[in-house]
């Protein structure tokens, strides 16, 4: 066996078309309010992730917290797709000297075995999506949740399911955190900017993936301000689990690191049928959050509530969510 083939870059060409299919597959990120807040460079075996300023939500996600936490969705999403071809990627994040808003650098070192469990991510990368519909009436099990839980683990961010209690407080400060966002006239503008028709043509949330009506369920989901057209039945969310995702530190690097977590939990999600669908309400406002923060004993910081559920039917009429197109997301050389 020729070992050094097999350890080697030996065709440049291929590693560079492994690193564009990665940005492509990073495409398919979810990121709040659709913003895809991201730009990769792409060099003959080097891939550079940016954040976007301009894409930040400034009144909703002032910390750019968010905004970092789906950079890291698409990071991890780039990551799998290398894996899934058969590549050995060393990643750099934040690298020194490239300023705040170079996220992570991904060198393609050799040709690595095709771990199974990355070509099952793939595939489940474009099948991903937020289902805002109501979920079934069957609960997540526990292997499944377990699943879930170690996936974010491995990637250095903590879950932590909330009992039945904690759910009654996150209904409490998610309804506090939205009443207090739309009483913001700034906040409300920006909501309609990035769901309504002077959003950027494939960014923002489309009326196809807001529910017709309000669903019924222990926690209110994002309210968007008005209905969209995602048909929703009369069940209720009453066996939904919901979860925190949480880390060590309040700070850019936790966030990114946290998004990849969000990535490989989601994905495990997916292969195992549970629909995932983000609140982030109980994030943006610093009371909720705090109160987020309480439920761990102070022991971390929160950035993210899931609810997960067995997914309903898979409706043809759902729509997937558009994406930017790739020209404006991957910058070549
Ligand atoms: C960090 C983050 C926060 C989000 N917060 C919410 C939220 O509060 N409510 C909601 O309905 N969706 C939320 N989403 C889901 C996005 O709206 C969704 O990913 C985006 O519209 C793209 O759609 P897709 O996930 O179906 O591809 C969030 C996603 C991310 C990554």
């Amino acid at each position: 066996m020729d070992i050094d083939a097999l350890t080697h870059p030996t065709d440049p060409e291929i590693a560079t078309h492994a690193l564009a299919e990665a940005a492509a597959a990073a495409g398919y990120a979810p990121s709040i309010h659709n913003t895809q807040p991201w730009r990769w460079r792409l060099t003959a075996e080097t891939l550079e992730l940016r954040l976007v300023r301009d894409r930040i939500l400034p009144v909703t996600d002032p910390e750019g917290r968010l905004a970092m936490l789906s950079c890291g969705v698409a990071l991890h999403h780039a990551r799998v797709a290398l894996a899934a071809q058969g590549w050995h990627a060393a990643v750099t994040r934040m690298p020194a000297g490239g300023g705040p808003d170079l996220l992570a650098r991904l060198h393609v070192e050799h040709r690595s075995p095709i771990d199974p469990a990355s070509t099952t991510h793939l595939q489940n990368i474009a099948l991903r999506h937020t289902d805002r519909r109501p979920v079934a009436g069957t609960r997540v099990q526990p292997a499944v949740l377990a699943a879930i839980t170690t996936a974010v683990q491995e990637q250095g961010t903590h879950l932590h399911t909330l009992r039945p209690d904690q759910i009654l407080e996150l209904a409490a400060a998610a309804d506090h955190a939205q009443r207090s966002e739309a009483a913001d006239p700034a906040w409300r503008d920006e909501l309609a900017y990035w769901t309504g028709g002077d959003r950027p043509a494939g960014a923002g949330v489309p009326d196809a993936a807001i529910p017709e009506r309000a669903t019924r369920t222990p926690v209110p989901g994002r309210d968007f301000g008005h209905h969209g057209e995602l048909p929703v039945n009369a069940g209720h969310d009453k066996a939904a689990t919901f979860v925190m995702l949480y880390g060590d530190t309040d700070e850019a690097a936790g966030w990114l690191c946290a998004g990849e977590a969000l990535s490989a939990g989601w994905l495990t999600a997916t292969a195992h049928g549970i629909s995932v669908v983000p609140h982030s309400a109980p994030i943006e406002v610093i009371a909720a959050r705090q109160a987020m923060r309480a439920m761990i004993a102070s022991v971390g910081f929160p950035f993210l509530v899931l609810r997960l559920g067995t997914a309903g039917p898979a409706d043809p009429g759902t729509a997937q969510t558009p994406r930017l197109p790739a020209e404006q997301l991957i910058d070549h050389g």
